[in-house]
């Protein structure tokens, strides 16, 4: 049996990006979900990454609206005005891989601490967007250092706090999705507008997959067709 059962409420970390927008759309216009709540760096109650503080901060704001039967955390990082992602080892910075763990892979996992204490303990869906990039065994191109490395570290602690979950929020499921390419500010700069998604069409794929998950499917990292991507 799927774990988020109807009628359900949601919450998106990050809705003011392109995708973690289009997971609000849908769920607002979803007749199951009751309520749907989105917050970002800039909303009522903030979450940013570049002060971790804000992280617990939210999550005690918004312990009122819960239980939340999904929580899909959107927030991630590529590039910035001063770097792009590396070609070559030989462009590797400190500054660049430090931001990119920060915001790929500390941000959320404190958020995942944090936010867990809101998911409904009858049954609930924590997804975190990954990307098929961070798989170590899927590495064939190389190159991407930082983008690479914080999404792989993502990966590790969702992997383990599934584990620890198993035990402690056994009706949970904790879960890194990877979204496909998407047309977002995110891809822009690597031909994101000729072959990414639209991104109503992706994250209706992602909660058709997020809605159907059950509890042997915490602790997996699954593309946003439902297939199951290797570590
Ligand atoms: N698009 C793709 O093709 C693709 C492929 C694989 C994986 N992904 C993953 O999917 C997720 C969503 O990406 P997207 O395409 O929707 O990108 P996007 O449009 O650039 O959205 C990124 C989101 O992250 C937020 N963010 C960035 N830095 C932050 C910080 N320091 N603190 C708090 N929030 C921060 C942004 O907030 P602001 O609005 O305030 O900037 C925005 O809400 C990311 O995790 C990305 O790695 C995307």
């Amino acid at each position: 049996m799927p774990l988020v059962t109807n009628p359900f409420r949601a919450l998106i970390i990050g809705s003011s990006g392109t995708i973690g927008s289009a997971f609000l759309e849908l769920l607002e216009n979803d007749p199951n979900c009751t309520e749907v709540e989105g917050i970002h760096r800039n909303s009522a109650c903030p979450i940013d990454y570049q002060d971790l503080s804000t992280i617990e901060l939210a999550a005690t704001a918004l312990s009122s609206s819960a239980p939340f039967g999904l929580i899909i955390n959107t927030i991630g990082l590529l590039h910035s005005s001063e770097w792009m992602p590396e070609k070559k080892l030989g462009d590797l910075q400190a500054e660049q891989l430090q931001n990119l763990m920060q915001v790929n892979a500390i941000g959320p996992s404190l958020t995942i601490k944090a936010f867990s204490k809101l998911l409904d303990p009858a049954g609930a869906v924590m997804a975190t967007l990954s990307a098929k990039v961070g798989s170590i065994e899927d590495n064939r191109l190389g190159g991407w250092y930082s983008y690479r490395a914080s999404k792989a570290a993502l990966n590790m602690l969702i992997k383990t706090a599934s584990i620890e979950f198993s035990r402690t929020k056994p009706n949970t499921a904790l879960i890194a999705l990877h979204p496909g390419t998407v047309n977002s500010r995110l891809s822009k700069p690597f031909k994101g507008e000729q072959l990414g998604r639209p991104p109503l069409e992706a994250a209706q794929d992602m909660l058709h997959v997020l809605l159907s998950l059950k509890k042997e499917d915490s602790g997996t990292f699954i593309s946003y067709s439902g297939e199951r991507l290797p570590w």
